[in-house]
């Protein structure tokens, strides 16, 4: 469905996404995870064609994103649904417009049409009944299947989440979660999602993707990555705070910093 080659995504000296070889295969739930900063969002927006890479590609369904003309990766881009982290909704609108409204933006359905396909979104969600309720009205784990439901109104065949668990209970992350890999399978869709949540992560993952500054370091299936042997990938599994992956990802010596010394902290 979706393959990248050399993918590289540099902002300045930061190489945010450095040489990224992956697959997204067909009816799977491919899951990356990594660290804070490790690329996770940045590699997300290139698979999605909501940026361009500053070198490689990314080919959708044998297209590659990185060339084809604006109205050809605008067509393309119909064909993926985004769940962004903070759900992104539309606070003006209700639940039941703010699913209806890629609907309303892209296609001349029929109003009677459109209230259907919102009501089966809804209902493939566990919300009927709340399309009346403000996006300010809603919990976190709602506002964030309300944001599932609307990129499902279009029926894609990829959908990418990002960090689609974080900030829920463990029972709401687990309602997510399952709605994820439920859906890709009845729905015969695609689904990659980025997290850090490693329970989560690897419960739904057909296939994972562990990235270090924006380099796989292991991927695999969920029991493959599990029983790896390399040490960043047991400290990545495991939360433990020291190991090969530092907190600290400053370029400068403390004691450097601390001084003053010229080329370190820049003081506007
Ligand atoms: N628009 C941008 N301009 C400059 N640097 C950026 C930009 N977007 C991302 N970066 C840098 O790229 C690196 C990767 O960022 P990214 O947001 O992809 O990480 P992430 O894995 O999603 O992290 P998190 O888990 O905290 O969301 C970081 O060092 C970040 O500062
Ligand atoms: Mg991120």
């Amino acid at each position: 469905m979706l393959k990248t080659e050399s993918l590289c995504q540099y902002f300045g000296d930061v190489k945010a996404v450095d040489g990224i070889n992956l697959h997204v295969r067909k009816n799977e739930v491919t899951v990356i995870m990594g660290g804070s900063g490790s690329g996770k969002t940045t590699l997300l927006r290139l698979l999605a064609g909501l940026e361009a890479p500053t070198s490689g590609s990314i080919l959708f369904a044998g297209e590659d994103l990185a060339k084809v003309s604006r109205k050809r990766l605008y067509e393309l881009r119909m064909r993926v649904g985004m769940v962004f982290q903070y759900s992104a909704l539309l606070n003006s609108l209700t639940v039941f417009e703010n699913v209806a409204f890629p609907l309303h933006e892209h296609t001349k359905l029929d109003e009677s049409v459109i209230q259907t396909m919102v009501t089966m979104k809804l209902e493939q969600v566990g919300l009927r009944g709340f399309e009346y309720m403000m996006p300010s009205q809603l919990s976190g784990g709602m506002a964030k299947r309300v944001a599932f439901a609307r990129a499902l109104a279009m029926d894609p065949e990829v959908v990418f989440f990002d960090e689609p668990t974080s900030g829920l209970d463990p029972i709401s992350a687990g309602v997510v979660s399952s709605l994820i890999h439920e859906t890709t399978t009845k729905a015969r869709m695609t689904s990659v999602v980025v997290t850090h949540d490693v329970k989560a992560g690897l419960s739904i993952a057909d296939h994972v993707i562990l990235l270090w500054q924006g380099q796989i370091i292991a991927e695999g299936k969920p029991n493959s990555i599990k029983t790896s042997d390399d040490p960043r990938v047991q400290q990545f599994i495991e939360g433990r705070p020291n190991g090969p992956i530092p907190f600290s990802r400053s370029q400068t010596a403390y004691i450097d910093d601390l001084m003053h010394k010229p080329g370190c902290v820049r003081m506007r």
